[in-house]
């Protein structure tokens, strides 16, 4: 059954401007609650993600045992239970959508002394898994998959050991699933990667009191110390101001400013595409909150150009490629990116999704199995289809702002996964589309 089409865009036409406060960070907001359900104390979060995706992680908390209070809307006080507090659940865990809940959560899972079950949507259902069973397996864990996928059985009342683990993938997910099992071994874990990922679970770790030594591609902690609880304060997700970033970069007169932006250097090689590229993206007001840089962006529309995106960023850009595709079309000339085969493992084969949906709208892309050359040029009316992938929607989103017709996009209900009320903030700066 084809999917509906869910969003329908306005033909371009004013430049995008005002101001725009994007939702929480995701990958923040996760770890928040898990490592304060963790900790020994309440612990308070504000500016949490209300996405689909992190409820999921605080609702798994929840049937472990973990009492989550949440005053107000983007607020949560987590009443910890420290290590070893977590109690056998009643059924199945669901992570729905969530990559990030399903493998962190294995981490911390395999050190408990109760078996569980960790399941997903149809779209986590595909998603591998064996990148993180093979080193918790390694930690001496029990994690049995169907075939490499979900579901993730553990079996518990399992000793673990720290391990050297030098992972084949940069991948923020494995690192931090092999750490938060590192809290309860015996002995040193390390884990070295191929690229820098993100650090969030190190920073939280270490401001939660856990002694973690960590730089670009390395982190090292040993078991046994224990978590305190801490106040953390979520910045806005820079993944989900990137559509906004390029939306304003690619019509001409736009002047949008984005508030309160992470600006983790691990998470803004979208930035440092775009400017290569020509786009006109300045930081404000850079200021440090809750342990993060934290910037407001302005951004102004600008004639982009294309260029080859340098290897060494993809890892700090990779949920960022569905809107550099975008920017990629917009410009004058070829586009390439390589080094990106993890895209196609994310929520959908983001390759493949995005070659479609571009092709729909006459723009001449070539798939690699590591990334896609991409020639700019006018983008035309067309239909496209998001496969239920919430930064393929909001990218084909941002691309409406400069078809003169219509963008009919299908099957955008999990962007509610990461940003809720995208349509509506949108709207609100003028990057219009209406719900079908
Ligand atoms: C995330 C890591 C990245 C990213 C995902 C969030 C995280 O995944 O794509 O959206 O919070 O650790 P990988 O670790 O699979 O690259």
């Amino acid at each position: 059954m084809t999917p509906r089409v869910d969003w329908v865009t306005t033909p371009a036409g004013a430049p995008l401007r005002g101001e725009v406060v994007v939702p929480g960070d995701k990958s923040i907001s996760h770890r928040a609650i898990m490592l304060s359900a963790l900790a020994e104390g309440t612990s308070r979060i504000t500016g949490f993600l209300e996405g689909a995706d992190t409820r999921a992680t605080a609702r798994i908390f929840s049937q472990l045992g973990v009492h989550i209070e949440a005053p107000s809307a983007g607020e949560r006080s987590v009443h910890g239970v420290g290590l070893h507090g977590l109690r056998r659940p009643a059924g199945a865990l669901d992570c729905g959508n969530s990559g990030t809940a399903m493998r962190l959560l294995a981490g911390v899972l395999a050190g408990q002394a109760f078996d569980c079950v960790l399941t997903g949507d149809a779209s986590l259902s595909q998603r591998p898994m064996r990148r993180v069973t093979d080193p918790l397996a390694m930690m001496g864990g029990s994690l049995d998959t169907a075939g490499g996928l979900p579901p993730l059985r553990i079996r518990g009342g399992r000793r673990l050991h720290g391990v050297h683990y030098a992972s084949p993938v940069a991948s923020a997910q494995v690192k931090s699933a092999v750490l938060l099992a590192g809290l309860y071994a015996q002995g040193e874990t390390l884990v070295t990667e191929p690229h820098p990922t993100r650090d969030y679970t190190e920073r939280m770790l270490a401001a939660c009191g856990w002694p973690v030594a960590f730089e670009a591609g390395r982190a090292r902690l040993t078991g046994g110390h224990v978590l305190h609880a801490i106040d953390i304060d979520v910045p806005a997700d820079f993944s989900s101001a990137a559509f906004f970033i390029v939306a304003a970069s690619i019509v001409a007169g736009s002047e949008v400013r984005l508030r309160n932006v992470g600006m983790n250097p691990r998470r803004t090689g979208l930035l440092h595409a775009l400017r290569l590229m020509g786009a006109d993206a300045v930081e404000e007001n850079l200021r440090e909150a809750g342990g993060e840089p934290v910037a407001d962006l302005v951004v102004h529309g600008a004639r982009l150009r294309g260029i080859e995106v340098p290897v060494e960023h993809v890892a700090d850009m990779i949920d960022e490629f569905p809107a550099l595709f975008v920017a990629a079309a917009c410009a004058e000339g070829t586009t390439t990116v390589r080094g990106a085969a993890e895209l196609r493992v994310k929520e959908s084969d983001r390759i493949a999704v995005m070659a479609t949906g571009l092709r729909a709208l006459g723009i001449d892309i070539e798939e690699t199995p590591d990334g896609a050359v991409i020639q700019g040029g006018p983008m035309h009316a067309g239909v496209v289809d998001a496969h239920g992938d919430h930064r393929i929607a909001m990218a084909f989103a941002a691309a409406g702002a400069v078809v003169p017709d219509a963008i009919g996009i299908r099957d955008c209900a999990n962007v509610a996964t990461s940003f809720p009320g995208f349509a509506s903030v949108a709207n609100a700066c003028g990057l219009a589309l209406h719900e079908a």
